[in-house]
């Protein structure tokens, strides 16, 4: 069917609310109230402009989905199919790891056959497009939604950007009905919420923005994502939804991106607040003239944007090129053949939760685990010993963390279960110990009982899912005091304790490191966390997790980040003064777990750095490489990185930039060469004129396990490079 005649055909108000999206309640032939997440003030909707609704959040499975589109194809004067769209993060039903933990993986194949994964099962749910992935730059542990993203490093959001919109949209979603179309969030720079504070104020400067937050959308528009949301925040004093230059400059001219673009849930009406709309329908023009296509969950568009356009206010060609732009998708997801799609209730139940499924969740859960201490080798754990599993998270299924809506916790392995299936009974004792936000003193008694005749202690501690996501922000980013207290008593038994955090961000973990023996960084694992957990512990998996996101010693570090720029007083230069240095008085500039740090049960030397050349010329390329030797007994994947640093920039650069990074398996004793190439290309950044272009000079190169410890060495950029580019 031509997309066109279909305009043609189609009325005024016809057109207008094929830009509206509701939650699932609102329609005819829904089974629940689906996925809800924000408000949901009355609203003055009639059922007339509901019959006329594009799309549909939150619904899903297969029989809900086919329910409330046939009703809706009976309804609906030209027969347009909705689109349905929901929030399918790290997961349908099988749940992976939260993004921030697949993100330490550092495995694209791996987020990429998740993504795909995920896609699968929503789409034979009848799910046509997922609210993912969210790829902002996180530097604040206080945001609750560092969760969704994969880190603090914009190279790395990118490649896992281009990683997951590969995997949830195959290469052709009209032929393969059992992917979905993407939708990259937030645009932009919502990571940067002033103290953390969800939907708060961000002010960056136009440079901090391009070469920061950008980057990562370019990357997923460049893999092809069909959907751009636009995010709560302002840029630049103007909220996103409104943003003229943000949206149709940057994001359309600029970034190339052709598809439909969303507001957030609610955030056409939050214009009144925010204060830049007076009414209503002052809120719908702004929206409408600044791009946004599809309205979230609010009906500023569908009860004023008829008057609008009829007193010519907004121009009706703007409005025919945003219904345009859905009835295109439609047409990619071959809606207009069969607009049930994928949704079949009996593929559903083949599909979702398959133990293949179960597998790569399993696989990405290990990946995604962090060792972060390990003293006197306590893990893996010795079987011999006797162990007291004590904490609120051992016995929980609320492992999957937020934005798996669909996930369930009988679905899902307990570190209990994940540990039983290692350990003989009369090893094990178990206890709770304490709540998660509350000390309970039965429970603590009972658990230092338990404790006291083990020979190791396992902790099991954490947040609960709601204190990180959406809304989920914090001033205190430690373990919850009762717990803290749990820790505290637990230590007093003088036994080897080793501590398995369960959290969706960095965490003020320096009281635990201080005292734990060994700490297992296991943030929201989802189905399969237990068996990963279980494995790691005894030794039949060996970690090769590294962080993407610094964890301070304390909040009041925050924001924190490995790329930082020097300062003009640097603490660590030589000639640095005791007390006129930009530092901390009460506190170390440094992380306590520092951007790509990740221990393994074996040890890797790295050693032999070589560069091809002392100098790099236009066009050609220079190859650093290093030896990498598993000096321990255990086979092990490390992940070796290479940054590089910019020493005179006519901006100032960050102290070190991940340009490139390997997984490597080795077995004991054996070594590998890892090579890396670079060209001038990869040098290039963001200047004060917002050009993108490199500047002659010497750059340094530093390969180590972490961004901490490296090795390194020198290379010159030669001066024609500039030049030649100009
Ligand atoms: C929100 C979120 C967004 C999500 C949307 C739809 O409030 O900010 O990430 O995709 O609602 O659920």
């Amino acid at each position: 069917m031509d997309i066109t005649s279909i305009l043609n055909q189609m009325t005024l108000e016809e057109k207008i609310n094929q830009l509206m999206q509701l939650a699932t309640p609102f329609f005819h032939g829904s089974m629940d109230r689906g996925e809800i997440t924000g408000p949901m003030k009355a609203m003055d909707v009639s059922e007339s402009a509901i019959i006329q609704a594009g799309s549909v959040l939150g619904a899903s499975g297969a029989e809900q989905t086919i329910s409330i589109q046939r009703e809706h194809l009976k309804r609906n004067r030209l027969g347009i199919p909705l689109l349905f769209m929901s929030d399918i993060v790290h997961g349908y039903k099988t749940i992976f790891p939260v993004p921030l933990a697949l993100g330490c993986s550092w495995n694209l194949n791996l987020a990429e056959e998740c993504a795909e994964i995920a896609a699968k099962e929503a789409a034979v749910s009848g799910t046509h497009v997922t609210f993912a992935p969210m790829v902002d730059l996180v530097r604040d542990p206080r945001w609750g939604r560092v969760m969704e993203s994969t880190g603090e490093d914009a190279y790395l959001n990118s490649e896992f950007a281009k990683a997951q919109v590969k995997g949830f949209q195959g290469d052709h979603l009209k032929d393969d009905p059992y992917r979905v179309a993407s939708c990259v969030k937030h645009f932009a720079a919502y990571g940067a919420a002033e103290g953390g504070r969800d939907y708060n104020t961000v002010d960056l400067s136009p440079r901090e923005l391009m070469e920061s937050y950008v980057p990562a959308f370019q990357a997923a528009i460049d893999a092809g994502c069909e959907m751009v949301m636009a995010a709560f925040n302002i840029v630049d004093g103007v909220p996103a939804t409104a943003n003229e230059p943000l949206l149709k400059q940057l994001l359309r001219e600029q970034m190339g991106f052709g598809g439909v673009l969303i507001s957030d849930w609610g955030a056409v009406k939050e214009l009144l607040p925010h204060g830049v709309a007076g009414d209503e329908a002052d809120a719908a023009r702004l929206a409408m003239q600044a791009g946004i296509d599809i309205e979230m969950m609010t009906t500023c568009y569908s009860n004023h944007l008829p008057t609008k356009v009829k007193e010519g206010t907004v121009e009706e060609h703007q409005l025919d090129e945003a219904v345009l732009r859905i009835l295109r998708l439609k047409e990619k997801l071959g809606l207009f053949e069969n607009p049930y799609r994928g949704a079949d209730i009996e593929k559903e139940k083949e599909f979702v939760l398959s133990e293949k499924h179960r597998e790569t969740a399993y696989d990405a859960a290990v990946q995604s685990i962090v060792l972060l201490k390990n003293k006197c080798h306590l893990l893996p754990l010795d079987l011999k010993r006797s162990l007291a599993l004590i904490g609120p998270f051992i016995d929980s299924t609320d492992i999957l963390g937020p934005w798996s809506w669909k996930g369930s916790p009988e679905d899902t392995v307990s570190v209990y279960d994940g540990i039983g299936k290692h350990c003989e009974s009369t090893r094990l004792v178990s206890a709770e110990g304490s709540h998660i936000e509350k000390t309970s003193s039965s429970l603590l008694e009972d658990a230092l009982k338990k404790a006291a005749h083990a020979d190791t202690i396992l902790l099991g501690l954490g947040e609960a899912s709601k204190m990180s996501g959406e809304a989920g922000s914090r001033t205190n980013i430690q373990i919850p005091e009762a717990q803290m207290r749990l820790f505290r008593e637990i230590q007093k038994l003088g036994k080897p304790i080793v501590v398995v955090l369960f959290n969706g961000r960095p965490l003020d973990l320096t009281e635990i490191e201080a005292g734990a023996d060994a700490i297992l960084e296991a943030w929201f694992p989802g189905t399969e966390g237990g068996n990963a957990i279980g494995d790691i512990l005894f030794g039949q998996a060996n970690p090769s997790g590294k962080l993407t996101m610094s964890f301070p010693n304390s909040v009041g570090q925050v924001p924190l980040y490995y790329n930082h720029f020097n300062t003009g007083r640097p603490k660590d230069a030589p000639d640095a003064q005791e007390r006129y240095a930009s530092q901390y008085l009460d506190s170390p500039n440094e992380p306590l777990f520092p951007f790509g740090y990740g221990l393994s049960y074996t040890s890797y030397r790295y050693d032999n750095i070589k560069s091809s050349s002392g100098t790099l010329c236009s066009g050609e390329s220079i190859t650093f490489s290093i030896d990498v030797t598993n000096t321990g007994n255990m086979a092990g994947t490390e992940i070796v990185q290479l940054y590089i640093q910019d020493l005179v920039g006519e901006v100032v650069r960050p102290v070190k930039e991940l340009k490139d990074f390997q997984r490597v398996s080795l077995l004991p004793g054996e070594t590998k060469r890892v090579s890396f190439t670079i060209t001038e290309k990869h040098l290039r950044y963001v200047h004060a004129d917002l050009s993108r272009s490199s500047d002659p000079g010497e750059f340094k190169t530093f390969i180590g396990t972490s961004s901490r410890d490296v090795s390194e060495v020198s290379f010159r950029l030669k001066k024609d490079v500039k030049e030649s580019l100009q």
